[in-house]
Parts: C-alpha cells; structure tokens; sequence
C-alpha cells in the first residue's frame, strides 16, 4: 500500500527521494528551510542541475502526489514515514556535521503524533541511527506514540541521480523492527517489483556500508592517480594499464578513472568521517588514510604540471621570466564542476587550480556549462565566458578540468589561433595528443608517458 512520506531536507538527495517515491506512487511532500528553493519546487523548476530530474518533478506535481512546504511541523504530523536527507558536512576536524540533522530530530520529536518510521538517507556516521532513537524516546513525544528508525543510505551519484534511484545496484536498510519493514516493502514495492536486491541488516551495519562503500571507491580512485603518476615516470600509458586492469573480474573497470583527483560532495567527507571514526574506536583506517593524503597531492600536482609547461614554453621564447611562471599569465580553465552533468562544485578540483593561480597572480579566464553561477559566489573576481573560446581567446595556457563532452570535441585549430600561447594541461586526458602536439602545442594529460610528449620526461620528475 502506498504511503504518506515527509522528505526533511530538498538538495540533491532529497529532491530525488520525493520525485521518486512520489513517483512510486506514494504521496510525497518535500520540506525545506529555504523557502525560495520551495518556490522553485513547487514551480516545477529543479534548483539544480542534474539531467532528468525536472521531468519527474513536473510530472509528479501534475499527479498530486507530490508537494513541498517549508512547514517541516505539519509534514511530518501528516506523514507516516519521514526521510531524513539534510546535509551531514564536514567539520574542520573531519567530523560529519550533524548539526542539521539534529535540528530535524528536534522538529520530529516535537511533532510526533502517531507511529512512524524515521528513514536516514544522509550519510551519518556510524551510531547516530541508535543516537536518534534514544533521542526523540527521551524527548516529552507524546506517550504511548511508537515509532522506529530506519537507516537506508543513498548511495545515487550526481549526474546519474535519477538513473541511480530508479535503478539502484542495491537498496540497503537497516532495521530492526518488523512493522517498519512491512512498511520499507511498501515504500520501495516499485523497486521490488524490478528485482533490485535489498540487504537487510542492523542500524550500525546499514552506516558502515555507507562508508565503506564510498571509501572504497574513493582509494581505488587514488591508486589509479598514483599509478598514472608512476605510468609518466617509467613511459607507461595509465590508459591501457587501467584498461587491462578492469579487464579482471576482481577488479572491474569502474571508478579505474585517473585524473585531477576527486572532488565532490560526497568522497572527501565521508573518507574524512571514516577516518574520524577509526580513531574514536582505536582502529586506524590507515589506507583510506592515504587515500585522502594521496587525493590531496594529486589536486596540488595539477598546479605543479602548468607552472612546468608554462615555464618551458617561456624559457624557450623569453630567457628572462619571472619566477613564479604563472605571474601575469592569463589563465582558462575549461570546467569547474567536480564533475561532468552537474553544477556541483564541492571540493571540485577547479577549486584549488583557480585557488592556486590566483596566489600565483594570474588572471583567470573561466567557463563551466552550468556551474558557473555556484562557482561565482566563491570567485566573483574571475571573468566568466559565455563559450570554451571566449575563455581561450587571449590565454596563455588552458586547463581542462572537468570532463563535459562538449570539450572532448573542442576546435584545436581554432584554440591553437586564438590563444595568445599553444599550452594545454589536460587534466581528464579528453583530447588527442598527437592532434595537439601537431598544431604545436606544449600539451600534457595525466599518466601518458609514452605519448612523446616533449613534457613528459620534466612532468616525471614532479614527487610530493
Ligand atoms: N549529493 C550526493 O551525491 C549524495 C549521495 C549520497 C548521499 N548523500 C548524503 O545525503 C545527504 C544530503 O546531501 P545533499 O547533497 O542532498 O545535501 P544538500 O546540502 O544539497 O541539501 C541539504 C538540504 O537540506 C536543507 N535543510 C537544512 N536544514 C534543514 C532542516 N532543518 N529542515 C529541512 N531542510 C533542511 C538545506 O536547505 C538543503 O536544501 C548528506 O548526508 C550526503 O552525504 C549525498
């Protein structure tokens, strides 16, 4: 039977899980604390970008089964399940902030009416499910009202959302209570129906898969970088060595992506937040550990390979420059999302180039697809292009950062006439070298160390 649901929190996790449990055929109303994203909702307009999600939007409000309200008190009075999906970000300690969270919990026990199931689809660190329980059991809720908490993390990734929440590789719930099941069955009969396999399990077990999973992913990230780094040194090419690897069964071609290193809203958090919860408990998560340490070395390294390109194209024509190599250049970075199909720019790897060339004193000429607008409430002091050429025209170098296909077709030729000096630091490998090389350009990607780049054999000698 279909069921009356509150979504507590409307970003990127709850947006998704009121179009899809509405469109599950329950009835769903979406709260938020900001009131012009409401608006937005209730307009059937998606206030961020991610392919699809305006559709289901539309045609679920058109249905009637979906709505959304800032008046968190009466959702959550008029809901049988209420899913929690507000931010959980990190602290500078590298603690999930749960500040959020409790803020709702709080709403909850204050409104709590009748029994409910209280589903956790933030990501929050082990322990806090059972914290929640005990909480709002404490609160003065009024006695008698049952309810049980539910831990269902998310596990979509953006750009793929709705992909990824309509098809989910699995669908994990901690539980342990049997009327809450029979009530989960209920919320996600679609998903059943399409034999999407379910792992049932306890509150902590339901958290540490979270973690886990997205740590997982998160070093298997960084071993593919390190690896592409080592492929520059000894004259390997990282693309046919990660090829080969995926080819193994054991190791599958997926997340074998080598890169700037990864950003995002989710991975340097949670590898933070895992970490976090090895030291209270006395267990050192010593190769997530390194992960992240190996993430960071990777982002700074993109630095390091422009300051070398730039300053071997300037020796070569100029022998006096300055020498910090990118003073006075004038800079495009192509890509500021973590991300290609999204305009999220958490901890997106454009963040710390544009930081950097920015100590560097370069001027800094951008353009993004649809990041652009997040992008300029972090640096409203770099010019912002309306097209890939119009952040081109004039540069002394580019960067390419994020991997949107409409660079993958970017006009060499006219990038190579346009711009004031033939330099390309291709971050996502998009482009064909040998094209590159042949229009003249001083090129280098990541982990091609057999390319004949004239780079190569300098780019080698980077270590941290
Ligand atoms: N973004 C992802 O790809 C992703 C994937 C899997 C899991 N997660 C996890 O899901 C959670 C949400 O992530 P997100 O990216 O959607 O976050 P977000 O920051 O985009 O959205 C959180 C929303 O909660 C709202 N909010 C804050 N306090 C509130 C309150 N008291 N009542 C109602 N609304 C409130 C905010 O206004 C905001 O719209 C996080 O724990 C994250 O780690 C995210």
């Amino acid at each position: 039977m279909a069921k009356n649901i509150a979504v507590l929190g409307n970003g990127y996790v709850g947006l998704l899980a009121a179009v899809g449990l509405a469109d599950f055929g329950n009835t769903c109303v979406g709260v938020d604390v900001n009131q012009q994203k409401i608006d937005t909702l209730n307009a059937g307009k998606s206030p961020i970008y991610e392919p699809g999600v305006e559709e289901y939007l539309r045609r679920n409000l058109d249905s009637g089964r979906l709505r959304f309200t800032t008046d968190g008190g009466a959702a959550i009075r008029s809901s049988q399940v209420l899913f929690i999906t507000v931010g959980t970000p990190q602290q500078e300690d590298g603690n999930a902030d749960l500040t959020y969270l409790e803020q709702v919990v709080n709403t909850i026990s204050q409104n709590i009416n009748s029994y409910k199931v209280i589903v956790t689809k933030s990501t929050v660190p082990v322990g806090t499910n059972r914290w929640i329980q005990e909480t709002i059991a404490k609160s003065g809720h009024i006695p008698g009202v049952d309810f049980d908490v539910v831990s269902n993390p998310e596990f979509l990734r953006e750009g793929r959302a709705t992909q990824d929440f309509f098809h989910p590789d699995r669908t994990v719930i901690g539980c342990e209570s049997s009327r809450a099941r029979t009530i989960m069955e209920d919320v996600y009969r679609a998903l059943n129906l399409i034999s999407v396999p379910f792992v049932w399990c306890g509150l902590e077990t339901a958290e540490l898969i979270k973690y886990a999973s997205n740590a997982f992913l998160a070093t298997k990230i960084s071993f593919i970088n390190e690896v592409a780094n080592l492929a520059e040194a000894v004259g390997a090419d990282v693309h046919q060595v990660a090829r080969a690897m995926g080819m193994d069964g054991r190791i599958s071609p997926k997340f074998l992506h080598f890169g700037p290193g990864y950003g995002g809203s989710c991975f340097p958090k949670d590898t933070a937040a895992l970490v976090q919860l090895g030291n209270k408990h006395r267990i050192p998560l010593r190769v997530v550990s390194s992960a992240m340490e190996a993430n960071h070395k990777q982002k700074e390294r993109m630095l390091d390979k422009l300051e070398i390109l730039v300053s071997r194209a300037f020796t070569l024509h100029t022998p006096t420059y300055s020498c910090n190599p990118l003073e006075g250049k004038t800079i495009a970075v192509l890509g500021l999302a973590f991300k290609q199909e999204t305009d999220d720019i958490r901890e997106s790897p454009a963040l710390e180039i544009v930081k950097g060339l920015l100590v560097s004193g370069a001027a800094v000429k951008v353009h993004d697809p649809k990041a652009m607008e997040n992008f300029s409430r972090i640096f409203p002091q770099i010019t912002y292009c309306a097209t890939p050429y119009d952040a081109l025209e004039g540069a002394h170098a580019a960067v390419l950062a994020t991997e949107w296909n409409e660079y993958r077709s970017l006009d060499l030729p006219r990038a190579s006439q346009i711009m004031s000096r033939k330099i390309i630091l291709d971050t996502r490998n998009m482009l064909n070298p040998t094209e590159a090389l042949e229009l003249g350009f001083l090129y280098d990607g990541v982990g091609r160390g057999s390319v004949g780049n004239p780079i190569s054999q300098t780019s080698s000698a980077i270590h941290h």
